[in-house]
C-alpha cells in the first residue's frame, strides 16, 4: 500500500489586460506580493504604448507586452497576438482591467470560465460606458463596482463579488468614480483570491463560493460605505 504524497499546486498564472492607469492592476500586485491572493502575475498586456499600468509592472518586476490594436489589420488578428502571448507566459486566469476594447467571442472562447472584468457599477444594471454619470442621471441612490465572468454578453456574465457605494447629492461623475474605484482595489483582489483558491462554481447565471466544507455567506457581505 502507498500513501498519496501532496503534490505542491504551483501558484496560479495571472494575466492582466490594462488600456489606461492601471490603479486595479496595482492592486492586484500589491495582494499578491503580500500574499493575499495565492497567485503570480505572469504577463501584463496593455493595447496602449502610453499606459500608465505598464510601468506599474515595470516597478514590479512583471514582465510587460504592448499589443497595439492599431497595429493589427483586424480584430481577430490582434486578439490572437493576444492570446498567443498569454498562452506563451501559460497564464490560466485573465483579468480584465480597464482594458478598453471589446473581446470577440473566439477570444472570450478561449478563456471560457478562465476570463474576469471589473465593472464600476451594480450590475445587472447600467452596463456599458459612461455609468458613474447613468447612474447619477438616473437618481440611483448607490452605485458600486462588480467582478464577474466574462461572457459573450457585455457586462453580463456571472457575478462573483460587488461593493456597495451611496450616491450622494452632490456627486458628479468623477466624485462617484473615484468613490467606487476605492472600493474596487478591495474588491478584485478578493475576487482573484477566491479563483485562486478554486473556491468558485459557475452554476448557470449565478457563482456559489465555497469555503471548504460549504458555502461562506460572509464573502457576499461587502459593503463599504465611505
Ligand atoms: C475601473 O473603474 C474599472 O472598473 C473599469 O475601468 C477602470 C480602470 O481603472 N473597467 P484603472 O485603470 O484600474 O485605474
Amino acid at each position: 500500500m502507498t500513501d498519496s504524497v501532496p503534490v505542491p499546486r504551483a501558484p496560479l498564472r495571472l494575466g492582466v489586460l490594462i488600456s489606461g492607469s492601471g490603479s486595479n492592476l496595482q492592486a492586484l500586485i500589491d495582494r499578491v506580493a503580500d500574499g493575499f491572493i495565492p497567485a503570480r502575475i505572469a504577463l501584463v498586456i496593455s493595447n496602449r504604448a502610453d499606459a500608465f499600468g505598464l510601468e506599474r509592472a515595470r516597478q514590479a518586476g512583471i514582465p510587460t507586452l504592448v499589443i497595439d490594436h492599431k497595429a493589427h489589420p483586424d480584430r481577430p488578428s490582434f486578439e490572437q497576438a493576444m492570446i498567443d502571448a498569454l498562452n506563451a507566459s501559460q497564464v490560466e486566469l485573465v483579468c480584465l482591467a480597464g482594458f478598453m476594447r471589446v473581446l470577440t467571442p473566439r477570444f472570450i472562447r478561449a478563456f471560457a470560465g478562465r476570463l474576469l472584468n471589473i465593472h464600476p457599477a451594480l450590475l445587472p444594471a447600467f452596463p456599458g460606458l459612461h455609468v458613474q454619470q447613468r447612474a447619477i442621471e438616473a437618481g440611483a441612490r448607490f452605485s458600486g463596482a462588480t467582478v464577474h465572468f466574462v461572457t459573450e454578453e457585455v457586462d453580463a456574465g456571472p457575478i462573483i463579488a460587488q461593493a456597495v457605494v451611496p450616491i450622494l447629492d452632490n456627486d458628479d461623475a468623477s466624485a462617484l468614480a473615484a468613490r467606487i474605484l476605492k472600493h474596487e482595489h478591495r474588491l478584485y483582489p478578493l475576487a482573484v483570491k477566491l479563483y485562486a483558491e478554486g473556491r468558485l462554481r459557475i452554476e448557470g447565471q449565478r457563482v456559489r463560493v465555497m469555503d471548504g466544507d460549504g458555502i461562506d455567506p460572509d464573502v457576499f457581505l461587502i459593503a463599504p460605505v465611505g
